[in-house]
């Protein structure tokens, strides 16, 4: 079975050829064009992802060695995310299913940054149940994964996610787009410990997030500076800040462990990127004698591997879309999960 898988819900175009579940090409087309503006400009999206989609899919394809003809299945991302941006690549995967005689599979954005973590081959049956924390731009997750589609949700953001925690401090900070790297890197030479940020829900018995409150206090603690103090010591504060979300992620993802008893933990999404959280996560999963992944840099923000892999391991269950499948920006994983 061979799979080409489309990713366009945001401001990356992608394409990614998966055979016989394993990967065998991945191209992705990040648009630098949003960073003048701070923030992704959905119309601006929707135009690049057009003129991307076709070179992208034919590099996606060559790099496979393979052609159209060779694909068995087409998998594309139909939610969530932008409307605009969504409907480029599920058209232009519908036009090539249709023409091809193809079956299709819409996935959930989601879902493929779920399977992320598996992309030299999807899981064997001995590696369920296990822990999975999505931590993108626009959600924060804890899963307990049983098995292909079967997800539990543990907990969620109650307000902001934690990229979208990294973006939005950045911008109070001065820093760029995408705010979650540029934290990272202004984060290194600083000293996290320089201001006693709020760990949010640190201690909650359950296993929900919150990060709103963080960035009030972080746009608090701006207020009292002068513009001078802001600029020299902007390193620390970012430092500090980094670590608060860290730290929240990490209590949250211990009580996570603590209320299931799980010892295999796994961790996607653009956030999953972060050196600080991976370094922290490291040294928790060894103190706590756990089976800790998370997926290559490269896979952790938008790519189309994922959704590939996704896609195969939904075909090979049996599943397909209807070929008049629609986007849904506000798909959500969490709301089909609880049915
Ligand atoms: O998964 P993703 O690429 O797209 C969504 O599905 O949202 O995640 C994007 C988010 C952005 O908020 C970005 O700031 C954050 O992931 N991110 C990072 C890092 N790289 C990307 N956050 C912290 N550290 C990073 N190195
Ligand atoms: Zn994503």
């Amino acid at each position: 079975m061979i799979v080409l898988g489309i990713e366009s819900s945001c401001d990356e175009t992608a394409a990614a050829v998966v055979a016989d579940g394993s990967l065998r090409s991945n191209i992705v087309a990040a648009q630098l064009d949003h960073t003048a503006y701070g923030g992704v400009v959905p119309e601006v999206a929707s135009r690049l992802h057009e003129r991307h989609i076709v070179p992208v899919v034919d590099q996606a394809l060559a790099a496979a060695g393979i052609s159209v003809r060779d694909l068995t299945g087409i998998a594309v991302t139909y939610g969530p995310g932008l409307a605009g941006a969504l409907i480029v690549g599920l058209n232009f995967a519908k036009g090539l299913a249709q023409s091809l005689g193809l079956p299709i599979i819409g996935i959930d954005h989601m879902e493929g940054h779920l399977w992320a973590n598996f992309l030299q081959g999807p899981p064997a049956a001995d590696c369920y149940p296990y822990l999975c924390l999505l931590v993108s731009g626009g959600h924060t997750h804890l899963w307990q994964v049983d098995g292909v589609g079967q997800y539990t949700l543990l907990g969620r953001s109650l307000d902001d996610a934690a990229g979208e925690a990294f973006d939005k401090g950045a911008r109070l900070l001065g820093l760029g787009y995408p705010g979650g790297p540029a934290i990272e890197a202004a984060a290194r030479s600083g000293d996290p410990q320089s201001v006693d940020f709020p760990r949010p829900m640190k201690g909650s018995p359950k296993c929900d997030f919150s990060f709103s409150g963080l960035k009030t206090a972080l746009y608090h603690h701006l207020q009292g500076l002068s513009e001078s103090h802001r600029r020299e010591h902007r390193h620390h504060i970012a430092a500090a800040y980094q670590e608060a979300i860290v730290d929240s992620l990490l209590d949250r993802l211990h009580q996570g462990v603590r209320q299931t008893g799980l010892s295999r933990v796994c961790v996607a999404g653009g956030v999953s990127a972060n050196a600080r959280l991976r370094r922290r996560l490291d040294a928790w999963a060894q103190s706590e004698n756990l089976t800790l992944s998370y997926p290559p840099l490269e896979f952790c923000t938008d790519n189309a591997a994922m959704i590939a892999m996704a896609g195969y391991i939904r075909f090979q269950a049996g599943d397909r879309s209807p070929l008049d499948l629609e986007v849904n920006p506000n798909l959500s994983l969490a709301d089909r999960a609880q049915g």
